[in-house]
């Protein structure tokens, strides 16, 4: 017979400032494109984040994936870089990056899959910046 695969999911949470601002624009055109993100003096968010894996359950524990081990993970490699922090200043893989709900995404895909166990996958980080506004990477890069 063979096996289901199934998805499983972890939330985290932390709180972040940021500063969406292009320094090659006026100000003029940097509050048309990012509105209140671009604010001078910084301004937070409560960040939300799921990360989901997929696999087929152990045999011997029925786990696709410890939930321990996805937390450790989680907290090891994002919350304890992002957690109260500014993400344009503090954060060595966002260096030089604009700290916009997409590429904090698809940095935090970066540093978690190669630490996953060889039996699973991840699936999708789904990262929300308010109730109303969430990014969805699923790992694809395209040109
Ligand atoms: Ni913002």
């Amino acid at each position: 017979m063979s096996k289901p695969i199934l998805y499983i999911t972890r939330k985290e949470h932390f709180n972040a400032a940021h500063k969406l601002y292009n320094n090659a624009w006026t100000p003029e055109q940097n509050e048309a494109v990012f509105g209140k993100c671009a604010n001078a003096n910084w301004h937070g968010h409560n960040f939300d984040l799921y990360v989901t894996v997929k696999g087929t359950p152990n045999p011997d524990t029925g786990f696709i994936m410890d939930l321990k081990l996805l937390k450790r993970i989680i907290k090891e490699e994002v919350i304890e870089h992002l957690d109260h922090r500014n993400l344009n200043e503090d954060v060595p893989f966002l260096k030089g990056v604009m700290p916009s709900i997409e590429h904090i995404a698809t940095a935090i895909w970066q540093r978690i899959e190669p630490r996953l166990p060889e039996n699973c996958r991840l699936h999708k980080v789904l990262l929300y910046e308010t109730e109303q506004n969430f990014v969805e990477f699923y790992g694809e890069f395209g040109v």
